[in-house]
């Protein structure tokens, strides 16, 4: 008794199961679109997600993701179980494309749903890889200044968590990842889901896949190296933490296309499924998931009935400056922009509490991977110490996926970034000054612990720069 679709987990039949299944099916409908069936029951679970911080090396959880990598890796790569095939769904150089791959979605606002369906069925087929009935994958939590190194399992040459296509210092241990790359709080000042989502999938989210480097440092690779899978387990954590946040954070839930766009995956037995935005809506329900030391879930429904009127935000360009070059490298760079005019509005959006001012850049490229972190600082002084713990620090440049030319598989994309800037740009008024500098310092990661100057393998250009206002209405 399985519906069409179905995910695999098949339970016996009877008559409580049948009636739970018809149950489900007819509230699927009042829900919204779901291509995912959930079955009648888990056989076991909830599974809790661990903070890989907390695990030994020899813990059975990483002896256990090991051995499945080692049983993936014997499989030949046409298999949806190989290691490879399951690499490619995420991106893959590899030519002719099998079903899935090069599948994931990066600066869009699928980001989050993607990554949590592709991590959902990676760990369905470790566990059954491994043998380990009760396995789940643990999160990366780089975040905590305890594990800004690589968790010491993955740095063990003689693992089969370990890959030397990474960043030498990362695997070295010498090599950490500066506080900038992994602070998610910019990302979380977002209350709209597409900025918060976008503003996430360049720091930490990229900073982090630039700051391990190799097969990280880009997407036709990053998923060849299993520490991928912690890292975007960590992610798919910030979903719901984001969404805790509250302060009308939701899901995009009256948008027909982010909840009902289906994804292909496999499954642990090989068959294809396919998952929309709604299947993924709430980890432990529909997934059988949880996180230690997580919140509370926050329980989001494709039902219009719960939905609360969604807050519209407009944003409107104030100023926009088509700029003759502006090309980021290893010295750090500045751009002055031109207030002046603004003066008067400028105050005015900063005083106002439904406006928020934005930074934005367009048009942002690199030939290669630049292999390093931009840190964006508005009104710095020139004298003043780049510190990113000053108010003038907003965000950072980071390429990962998008703006990149030699990784465009099929049209290449230009990066955009948001920065929210009106903390920064408040001293600069009072000061009165009618220049603001926009500056760009070069990020590498720390080497034991300490700034080194950085190696740039690729120069940045940035195409436009422009303030712009957001403004949130109740629709
Ligand atoms: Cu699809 Cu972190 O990458």
């Amino acid at each position: 008794m399985k519906s069409k679709g179905s995910s695999g987990i098949e339970a016996p039949i009877t008559r409580r199961n049948f009636l739970g299944t018809a149950a489900k099916a007819a509230s699927a409908a009042v829900l919204g679109p779901s291509l995912f069936s959930i079955g009648t029951a888990f056989a076991a679970g909830p599974f809790v997600r661990r903070d890989v911080g907390g695990l030994s090396v020899g813990d059975p959880i990483l002896i256990s993701y090991a051995n499945a990598i080692k049983a993936m890796q014997a499989l030949p790569s046409s298999n949806p179980l190989s290691w490879a095939y399951q690499a490619a769904v995420h991106g893959t150089t590899v030519t002719p494309a099998l079903t899935a791959w090069n599948t994931c979605e990066h600066g869009t606002y699928f980001f989050w749903s993607w990554h949590r369906m592709y991590v959902y069925w990676f760990e369905r087929i470790i566990r059954k890889m491994s043998a380990d009935s009760g396995w789940a994958l643990p999160y990366w939590n780089w975040t905590a200044p305890g594990e800004r190194q690589l968790p010491p399992a993955f740095r063990d040459t003689t693992s089969q968590l370990y890959t030397p296509q990474r960043n030498p210092a990362m695997n070295s241990g010498a090599g950490s990842l500066p506080a900038t790359y992994v602070d998610y709080s910019s990302a979380f000042a977002f209350t709209d889901f597409t900025g918060a989502s976008s503003s996430l999938e360049g720091t930490p989210h990229g900073a982090v896949h630039v700051g391990v480097g190799g097969w990280m440092g880009s997407v036709p690779t990053a998923a060849q190296d299993p520490i991928f899978y912690l890292h975007h387990c960590n992610i798919d954590r910030l979903w719901n933490l984001w969404l805790a946040q509250g302060g009308g954070r939701v899901d995009p839930l009256n948008d027909a296309t982010w909840k009902s766009t289906p994804f292909t995956f496999f499954d642990e037995n090989g068959a294809q499924v396919k998952m929309t935005g709604c299947d993924v809506l709430r980890a432990t329900q529909q997934l059988n998931y949880s996180y230690e030391g997580e919140p509370t879930e926050i329980n989001q429904f494709c039902d219009a009935k719960i939905r609360r009127p969604p807050l519209i935000l407009k944003r409107v360009k104030l100023l926009h400056l088509p700029i003759p070059e502006l090309i980021l490298k290893a010295e750090p760079v500045s751009y002055l922009l031109d207030i002046k005019p603004l003066r008067k509005r400028l105050v005015s959006i900063i005083e106002n509490k439904s406006e928020t001012l934005l930074l934005e850049l367009d048009g942002v490229e690199a030939e290669r991977q630049p292999g390093v972190v931009w840190e964006v600082y508005v009104g710095l002084s020139p004298d003043a110490k780049l510190d990113a713990e000053s108010p003038s620090y907003v965000g950072n440049v980071v390429l990962f996926g998008a703006g990149i030319r030699s990784e465009a598989h099929n049209e290449f994309k230009p990066a955009h970034f948001a920065f929210r800037i009106g903390r920064a740009i408040a001293s600069s008024l009072k000061a009165q000054e009618d220049r603001l500098p926009v500056t760009f310092v070069a990020r590498g990661i720390l080497v034991d612990g300490k700034q080194v100057q950085p190696k740039v393998e690729s120069q940045v250009r940035v195409g436009e720069i422009s303030l712009s206002v957001e403004r949130q209405e109740r629709q």
